[in-house]
């Protein structure tokens, strides 16, 4: 059986996403919290698992480089890549937030200025409110944007809040709560439907 191809993201939502591959009976057994490896095998379940950055994860999936993927409902939404969603795993919760500095007033008269690593979500959600915006696209420390001046608000997810409170900053409204998925390359669930579908099964039970 030829492999099935896993991209997972490196940083927080990995080691969730690898205790979530273990319950499933998935196991790596070149993984440890602190390899550097980037490609792993799990040999008997024919699993070859690559860990990528997370804005290139829907990249690798789409284009073919990997079969399936793992993550966030917010790079789904902002990339809109051309690939299957077809799993909500529950974890990764985060909430996507407009913030700023306490009592900071926003009003329609006035362009306002975001840092995020979302635009095209920023761009819609204030399209529908009428407010107009310019989008200044950051890749991460968001919260920087507005310590410095550089933006009025910023449009990020927040998880425990912690980095917000941190630097004084805010919630001043909430887009959409997301959390992790998963993604599968359309080519591929074609060719390999059955291979992705026992797969599937495997995650599901975890779930249920
Ligand atoms: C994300 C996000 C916030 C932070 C929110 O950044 O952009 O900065 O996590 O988490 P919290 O509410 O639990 O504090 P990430 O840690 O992925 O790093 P980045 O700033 O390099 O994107």
């Amino acid at each position: 059986m030829e492999y099935l191809t896993l991209a997972i993201a490196t940083g927080r939502t990995s080691k969730r996403a690898m205790t979530f591959l273990e319950a499933a009976g998935i196991e790596f057994p070149d993984y440890h919290k602190q390899s550097r490896k980037l490609v792993i095998y799990d040999k008997e379940k024919r699993i070859k698992l690559i860990f990528a950055k997370t804005a290139d994860l829907a990249t690798y999936v789409e284009k073919g480089a990997a079969d399936v993927g793992i993550v966030g409902k917010d790079t789904i939404m902002e990339e809109k890549p051309d690939v299957y969603e077809l799993l909500d795993f529950g974890f990764g919760k985060c909430t996507l937030i407009v913030a700023g500095f306490p009592e900071q007033h926003i009003g329609l008269d006035k362009k306002l200025t975001i840092a995020t690593k979302y635009p095209t979500i920023t761009e819609a959600f204030y399209m529908e409110k009428g407010q107009r915006v310019e989008t200044i696209k950051l890749n991460g420390s968001i919260e920087l944007a507005p310590l410095i001046g550089l933006s009025d608000v910023i449009v990020d997810i927040v998880e425990t809040g912690t980095t917000l409170k941190q630097n004084g900053l805010v919630i001043l409204d909430e887009i959409v709560e997301v959390s992790a998925r998963l993604i599968v390359n359309k080519a591929s669930y074609a060719t390999k439907t059955d291979q992705i579908q026992g797969f599937i099964n495997d995650l599901k039970a975890v779930l249920e």
